[in-house]
């Protein structure tokens, strides 16, 4: 087996230093490299391992908002703007140093002068070219920042969040929060801010040299120029704000789509949908394609008509500074300058308006990733919630009434009483709420009214790592991650050592099945565990739940996919592990529930009846029912 890849491989010390004393293989860093590795940490302190901070308690939002994000960088902010200034003013001095050519160099032939300002033009075109780079490879390290921030940010509180939230928000529509939304603000950070500045720097400036130099001819052209640019704009923002709201809701389409297609993937195969959801698809794809095309249209209008109003505004301006040229209120450098001037003039309107849409973009972004940042968890963790203590394992439930929404009570007034050691099965018919029971005991929702206490204590009023560390759960679907199987068995318990992995395998009896594997516990396994079969997916969670050794267990039909065979294997096994554990057996079998201590039957939201096997058969009720009709199908299945 090789060393690749696991992390139970990388223990702390305690495991490191227990493996050695076994004679087990080492984990963690090999002693004979540990001197070089912390050599290295000597070096370049400033590669320490990467530290992960999380907690459940939500941060106090520190309103996220431009100026939010920009206040801890002031000082290099200052420095982009005044690089922004320079380059401004450098990329401006070309039309000015044309109009002093020609005035002075070229009309009176003195090459001397002509020299120098050529000279000079090279020093300003080298200067943009400079402070334009650095200015670029500053804003793009403040949007990598961003994104980096952000991303983190995004996730811990997608972690964060209670499942409620997962069932009501669609997947695709998470992903695009995580992905065009941030895409969007950094594209923002990296060009967009800095170009608005830029932009309109130039515009300034282009509109005091305009008036320096003649204000008469500025004036008019300005008339001619303004207005009409102005109401273009003004039609152009309208028309695409709209167009790109709508092109964000159809990529947000496109990937919820997409997402549904490759997760269902075999339930379409299995009822032949491929056509059906090719064709849906490619509506969905379509509506994105056009949502596009409008947006291009609008832009490429806007573009062709504010270029028109400019070669327009030229011809005028030259038509009458022409005249004043010939009357000469005006030189032919002031004429070339301000041509050349008025070309440069369009640029910028053309680029801030495109950059308002970045803007506006980014601003939507920024309002839905805040609502997002700032919905809370529905399970929330108190304020200074102390650790749960070691527990005991008993369990009340007090008078617990519980519905996913408020209109559609699922459970209600339940009591329940479960002491350390005892194991209680909890039948009952689909949908009844069995396992909305054991979704209150490990804290996934709060109850809407009653509590939920574990050692007497209210589960809300502790923290969650340290209830839920106490309290494994072995759910109805157990899904698997990517990595390999033994990375799955310990999910719960990265730092376990084989041994304790295979222990924990050869427990509920999947030790057959990996070692029969060609890696063994290495053997890669995918993501919802397509290459297991569902039996050995849950044996596979059921060695999970073991491995991390909880003083409460919650199987969730821990055994509804197992052969009979097996099914008698994991019992025994059950037994040995449940032995001076609380437990919450959820069963459809009655075979199952026998085994437990005490059953519950729920019936309509309520514990109809609870007891012994013997006391409920005797009450002849629901159970007693139950027990019948499976006894009659198990004898006709056996003849
Ligand atoms: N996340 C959810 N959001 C809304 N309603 C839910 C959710 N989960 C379950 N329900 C509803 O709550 C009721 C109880 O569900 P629960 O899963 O507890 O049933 P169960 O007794 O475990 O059934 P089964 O034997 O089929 O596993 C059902 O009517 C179900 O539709
Ligand atoms: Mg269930």
């Amino acid at each position: 087996m090789g060393f690749g890849g696991g992390h139970y491989w990388s223990g702390g010390p305690s495991s490191s230093q227990a493996n050695t004393a076994a004679g087990l293989p080492f984990s963690g860093i090999p002693t004979e490299m540990a001197d070089r590795a912390r050599e290295l940490l000597e070096e370049e302190p400033e590669h320490p391992e990467p530290v992960v901070e999380f907690s459940h308690k939500q941060p106090k939002v520190r309103s996220l908002t431009l100026r939010g994000f920009l206040a801890p960088y002031k000082p290099q902010l200052t420095l982009a703007c005044l690089l922004v200034i320079l380059e401004t003013l450098a990329l401006q001095s070309g039309p000015m140093l044309t109009q002093i050519g020609i005035d002075h160099g070229v009309l009176p032939r003195r090459f001397g002068v002509l020299f120098v300002l050529g000279m000079i033009f090279l020093a300003a075109v080298l200067l943009q070219i400079l402070t334009g780079y650095a200015r670029t490879v500053f804003t793009g390290r403040l949007g990598e920042r961003l994104l980096y921030d952000l991303r983190v940010r995004v996730f811990s509180h997608l972690q964060r969040l209670s499942l409620n939230f997962y069932t009501e928000e669609k997947a695709g529509v998470l992903m695009t929060r995580m992905t065009s939304d941030i895409e969007t603000l950094t594209l923002l950070f990296q060009e967009g801010l800095v170009n608005i500045a830029v932009q309109s720097l130039t515009l300034l400036v282009i509109t005091i040299v305009l008036f320096v130099y003649n204000p008469v001819l500025a004036s008019v052209t300005v008339i001619v120029v303004i207005p009409t640019t102005f109401v273009l704009s003004i039609w152009f923002r309208r028309r695409s704000d709209v167009g790109y709201t709508k092109v964000r809701d159809k990529i947000a389409a496109v990937l919820s789509d997409l997402q549904e297609s490759l997760s269902g993937i075999r339930i379409i195969t299995a009822h032949n949908r491929h056509k059906r959801n090719t064709v849906i698809h490619r509506d969905i794809v379509g509506e994105h394609e056009d949502a596009n095309m409008d947006t291009a249209r609008v832009n490429t209008a806007y573009g062709s008509l504010t270029e028109g109003v400019g070669i327009i505004g030229q011809a005028f301006m030259l038509l009458v500074g022409g005249w004043m040229v010939i009357n000469a209120d005006l030189t032919v450098g002031e004429l070339t300058a301000f041509s050349l001037y008025l070309v440069m003039f369009f640029a910028p309107i053309q680029s801030i308006v495109q950059l308002y849409n970045a803007y506006q973009q980014g601003q939507a972004s920024i309002k839905k990733l805040r609502s997002f940042l700032e919905e809370p968890p529905s399970v929330p963790e108190a304020e200074d919630a102390p650790d749960l203590a070691t527990i005991e394992g008993s369990i009340i439930l007090e008078d617990v009434s519980f519905g996913y929404s408020d209109d559609a009570p699922v459970l209600h007034n339940i009591n329940l009483e479960i002491s350390p050691g005892e194991s209680l099965a909890v039948v009952g018919p689909t949908g009844a709420g069995k396992s909305t029971i054991a979704k209150l005991i490990v804290r996934f929702y709060d109850p809407q009214s009653g509590r939920v206490s574990i050692d007497g204590q209210d589960v809300r009023d502790v923290t969650l790592e340290s209830l839920r560390r106490q309290l494994g759960v072995v759910p109805q679907e157990p899904f698997l991650f990517n990595g390999s199987i033994g990375e799955n068995v310990a999910f719960a318990q990265p730092d376990a050592s084989e041994e304790e992995i295979w222990e924990a395998c050869r427990t509920v009896g999947l030790d057959t099945m990996v070692s029969r594997l060609p890696d063994g516990l290495d053997t890669p396994c995918h993501e919802r565990g397509v290459s297991l079969s569902s039996g050995e997916r849950q044996l596979l969670a059921l060695a999970r739940a073991f491995l991390a050794q909880p003083r409460v267990l919650v199987l969730d039909e821990a055994t509804s996919n197992l052969d009979s065979h097996s099914e008698k294997k994991i019992e025994e096994a059950l037994d040995a592990v449940l032995k001076g554990r609380t437990a919450i057996i959820i069963a459809h079998r009655l075979t199952t529930a026998m085994r437990a201590d005490r059953i519950a039957v729920i019936h309509g939201g309520q514990i109809a009846e609870i007891g012994s096997h013997a006391d409920l058969m005797a009450e002849g009720g629901h159970y007693a029912a139950m027990h019948q009709i499976q006894g009659d199908i198990l004898r006709k299945e056996h003849g």
